[in-house]
């Protein structure tokens, strides 16, 4: 009996239909190579489900994630929902899935790719090896944090949220960061803003007292302001960066300057149980539809689900090695396009992808 595994997709808006698509035949072949049963359902979410169910997060959507072993998700938003009212925007439909799925950490590797070296707009030498991992906390902090609102007589408005933060929610964001280190480096990089803001100062504090059963991870403290100018002046100093959610959402956008194009950066979204795989671009409206996404990042989130989800790195370093070797053949999409190289669109560029995989596969049984 094939191990069986259930994945509910969810395409979501802009370039999310264009890179789940070829993620999804990736899914398929890898699966297939290695006698596993993946069982896809497609559910709606963001734009795509108001414009269908008239809410951004519907409850069948909810509770088919629920029942599922993993997510892959490819991006909510767009300028046609942009005027609507906050509960209507697609973008809580990504913050309900994360707080109705309990998934509290998110972790966005940056990887540099060494053929993909002069493609950031930092120097070579500055991205040369960069390999690090953002653990962002994904359900707390300012964006969940009450009070919220606009209060106040017309002309003398004030606008709030709060960045609230209880001590268990740091505590096991912090044990998710530590245990991963230990797995890579052994180095945590704790950010916050502890000079300034209390609810830092308890960040730091609880960051400071979980490392005690994790000794033999190395811990330093940021500010984050400082971390910001540490990511684009020194960013090989870094294995895992901790923070809160607003300073992860900010970082990680950094992180993804060091290795050329945010469209090569997936990311994990996880709690205790059930994860999320989402690329880290967003629904890039201004490009969807033209066949110019970059498929890597939806590609490396089922890297990811394979590591993570299904327990076989093995797989997930074959999904890797295979864009890598795309890559080093100078295949790009526009993004990535330099001189010299050949331009392909979003699914040209995964069907390369998967002949390199059948072409491992093959090697693997002649
Ligand atoms: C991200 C995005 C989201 C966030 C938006 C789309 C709500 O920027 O995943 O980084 O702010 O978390
Ligand atoms: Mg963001």
């Amino acid at each position: 009996m094939p191990a069986v595994h259930s994945v509910c997709v969810l395409p979501g808006d802009g370039i999310g239909p264009e890179v789940i698509e070829p993620a999804v035949a990736v899914l398929k072949q890898v699966a297939g190579q290695a006698g596993m049963d993946v069982r896809l359902q497609y559910e709606s979410i963001g734009g795509d489900a108001l414009d269908r169910f008239g809410v951004p997060l519907p409850k069948s959507t909810l509770l088919a994630c629920r029942a599922s072993d993993a997510v892959l998700l490819g991006a909510v938003g767009g300028p046609k929902w942009d005027s609507n009212l906050p509960d209507l925007r697609p973008e809580k439909g990504l913050l309900n899935i994360r707080k109705g799925l309990g998934l509290y950490g998110n972790l966005r590797p940056v990887r540099q790719i060494p053929s993909l070296l002069q493609c950031s707009t930092l120097k070579p030498e500055v991205v040369d090896g960069v390999d690090l991992v953002v653990v962002r906390e994904l359900t707390g902090g300012l964006y969940f944090g009450k009070p919220r609102g606009i209060y106040g007589a017309n002309g003398h408005e004030i606008g709030m949220n709060s960045m609230v933060y209880h001590r268990r929610e740091i505590d096991r964001i912090a044990r998710k960061a530590f245990a991963l280190a230990r797995l890579r480096r052994k180095k945590v990089t704790s950010v916050d803003k502890a000079n300034v803001l209390e609810v830092s100062r308890l960040w730091r504090q609880v960051v400071t007292e979980t490392h005690r059963v994790f000794s033999d991870v190395e811990l330093n403290h940021q500010y984050v302001d400082n971390c910001a100018m540490q990511m684009v002046l020194r960013p090989a100093q870094f294995d895992v960066i901790l923070t809160e959610n607003t300073f992860g959402d900010i970082l990680s956008d950094i992180g993804a300057v060091l290795t050329g194009s945010i469209g090569t950066l997936p990311s994990a979204s996880i709690g205790d149980g059930l994860a999320l795989y989402e690329p880290v671009h967003g629904s890039a409206p201004d490009i969807a539809g033209k066949n110019l996404a970059n498929p890597i990042g939806a590609i490396g989130c089922v890297a990811m689900m394979f590591e993570m989800s299904f327990g076989r790195p093995d797989l997930a370093a074959r999904i890797t090695e295979a864009v890598d070797a795309v890559l080093d053949q100078g295949y790009r999409t526009r993004d990535l396009l330099q001189a010299g190289g050949t331009e392909v669109g979003t699914g040209e560029f995964a069907v390369r992808v998967q002949e390199q995989i059948a072409g491992v596969a093959a090697a693997r049984s002649s």
